[in-house]
């Protein structure tokens, strides 16, 4: 069950933690998809290095599993930098982000996930920082106080969100370079697909890897995790352990996932709006208590892909469900590759 859960909720396991170092792209030329971002981003480093400065602070903003984090790694690779990485709810005081800011080094790049995270206090100290590279505070208190001015090396902080909307303003003002990550396509999936199964050392067809991409809700990070149990299936079930049509069709029935990559939670939560709402629209507070799961988990990881298949609409009075998403409830067969034609292109 809990297996089940982590393939359910788009976000990073022990498990993808530990082969995701294997799967993830090394350089920009191993990074698929996302070409205008990649060719913004090759000018930005070139031009960088030319100067031999340090990159702007960059932001990557998108739902999780589209590859911020591993752009991240890349960057600082590509820049010759060395990366220290944190996260936003991991800085919880502002002494936290002090020592992490004094240990830099010239050119060093910061990583900070889920910045939207950080506490009011901490960004406070982070201004300074990141428009010159100081720190100002007070040490000691009443007739002893005295400001302190710390100077830092140039350094770059990347930063990476799932919900760039929750950032404070004057935050996001200091980064001189946004990047939003959108869906793959399935052309781009499959390739990922194709360049796993090598790493992994599995045989592949070229309609498996179709089939899997267009099950991957246009994410890298669920592709992988696909590709890797239906390889488990293949080694069990067949002689061969080659990955083909039927066993991803077989691995992805007993996944259940079904023939556009949705699984139990998209698929609970499409059918508590068209039963207990009656279509919508429904507030996502009250889907969350009726679906027993956090407001978040919803609005980072499970709306963002029915949103984009046209599924879900959000409306000001809450959420509704579309035409397609009931046609797709009531078992209508919906082709993958219309649903790709028609949203994802
Ligand atoms: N463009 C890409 N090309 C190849 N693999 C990718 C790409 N983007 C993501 N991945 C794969 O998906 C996994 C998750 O990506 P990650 O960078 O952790 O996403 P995020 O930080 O946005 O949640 C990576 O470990 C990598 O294996
Ligand atoms: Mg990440």
């Amino acid at each position: 069950m809990e297996e089940r859960r982590k393939l359910i909720l788009n976000q990073e396991t022990e498990e993808d933690t530990i082969v995701s170092l294997s799967l993830r792209p090394a350089k920009l030329d191993e990074f698929v998809g996302q070409k205008d971002l990649l060719e913004n981003l090759r000018v930005s480093i070139q031009a960088a290095k030319q100067r031999q400065e340090p990159l702007e602070h960059m932001l990557f903003s998108g739902p999780p599993g589209l590859g911020k984090t591993s752009l991240s790694y890349i960057i600082a690779h590509e820049m010759g930098a060395h990366i220290t990485i944190t996260s936003g709810p991991a800085i919880d005081r502002a002494g936290d982000l002090i020592g992490i800011l004094t240990n830099l080094e010239q050119g060093d790049v910061l990583f900070i996930d889920e910045i939207h995270r950080l506490s009011k206090v901490v960004e406070e100290f982070l201004y300074p920082a990141m428009e010159n590279f100081k720190l100002d505070f007070i040490v000691d208190k009443g007739p002893h106080a005295r400001t302190i001015n710390f100077n830092l090396k140039p350094f770059t902080i990347i930063g990476a969100t799932t919900r760039s909307g929750l950032l404070a303003s004057p935050l996001r003002g200091r980064f001189g370079i946004f990047h939003h990550l959108d869906f793959y396509s399935s052309e781009d999936l499959k390739e990922i697909i194709h360049r796993s199964a090598i790493k992994l050392k599995v045989n592949i067809t070229d309609d498996a890897a179709k089939a899997i991409a267009q099950r991957s809700r246009g994410t890298p990070r669920i592709a992988n995790r696909l590709l890797r149990r239906v390889r488990d299936y293949a080694q069990v079930k067949t002689t061969h352990g080659n990955i083909e049509n039927d066993v991803v069709d077989q691995a992805m029935k007993t996944l259940g996932v079904d023939a556009v990559g949705l699984d139990d939670l998209d698929r609970r939560l499409l059918g508590v709006i068209a039963r207990q709402y009656k279509g919508g629209p429904v507030g996502i507070d009250a889907l969350a208590a009726t679906l027993n799961e956090e407001v978040d988990t919803l609005v980072d990881v499970i709306e963002p892909y029915l949103l984009k298949i046209g599924f879900l609409k959000r409306t000001s009075r809450g959420r509704e469900l579309s035409q397609t998403a009931v046609k797709h409830i009531n078992g209508e067969i919906l082709c993958p590759d219309a649903l790709q034609q028609d949203f994802l292109q």
